[in-house]
């Protein structure tokens, strides 16, 4: 399949989010994603319901909602009722982790787990039959613009081994650090979805950049 590309609106300008959002609809972008920091899991807040409900009204793409909160499990609905079509909780974030999922996939989203850059792809093992992604975070969470992590290559290989053995449909997404230098060897080691903020948003032509990380590789 064609790799899909989510420009993550943390790096948008919120002077001008409706022109950002604007952009990304009529770019060759396939969703949004969207970051939800809770300054407890992540030493870091971004933004919740009301935010969410806004960009959802003018959004012509499904929104990626990426959950660095702890708890998740309690607000699982409320995301849905403000508008996300994909929701993905940190591995540690959940007590029952099987259910959690359970519970986005029958709230109608897609549902995906993350695992930080020190979190063992092993410990997913189990649960990887029943989502339909896997988020790895290829930075520490918490905030856009960091350097991406080198070993996230190794890692998206040995997810995609498990991928291939045990859910041939899921799809690998990675998060942090991601540009127009890195995409095309992303996508080669195994990645389906590409998550972009600063390099999107801080260059000059945001369109033309979510364009080249589209490829054709
Ligand atoms: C980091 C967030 C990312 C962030 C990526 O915790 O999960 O989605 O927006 O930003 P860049 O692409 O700038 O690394
Ligand atoms: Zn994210």
């Amino acid at each position: 399949m064609q790799h899909l590309v989510a420009p993550s609106l943390l790096a948008a300008n919120f002077l001008h989010l409706e022109k950002d959002i604007q952009l990304v609809n009529r770019s060759r972008a396939d969703m949004f994603h969207v970051d939800v920091m809770d300054g407890n899991f992540v030493p870091n807040i971004s933004f919740g319901f009301s935010i969410i409900r806004q960009i959802k009204s003018i959004a012509e793409k499904p929104l990626d909602v990426h959950l660095m909160i702890s708890h998740p499990d309690i607000y699982l609905e409320e995301f849905r009722k403000a508008g996300a079509d994909w929701l993905s909780v940190h591995y540690e974030t959940c007590d029952h982790l099987h259910s959690s999922i359970q519970r986005i996939k029958e709230l109608g989203m897609k549902a995906g787990v993350v695992l930080n850059p020190h979190n063992n792809i092993d410990l997913i093992r189990d649960i990887i039959p029943y989502v339909d992604y896997v988020l790895l975070m290829s930075v520490n969470p918490g905030f856009g613009g960091q350097h991406f992590i080198e070993s996230t290559y190794r890692r998206i290989e040995e997810l995609a081994k498990l991928k291939q053995e045990l859910n041939p449909g899921m799809l690998i997404e990675v998060d942090g650090g991601v540009d127009v230098n890195n995409a095309e060897k992303l996508v080669s080691s195994g990645v389906n979805i590409l998550v972009a903020g600063s390099s999107v948003f801080r260059s000059k032509d945001p369109e033309a950049t979510i364009s080249r990380l589209k490829g054709p590789f």
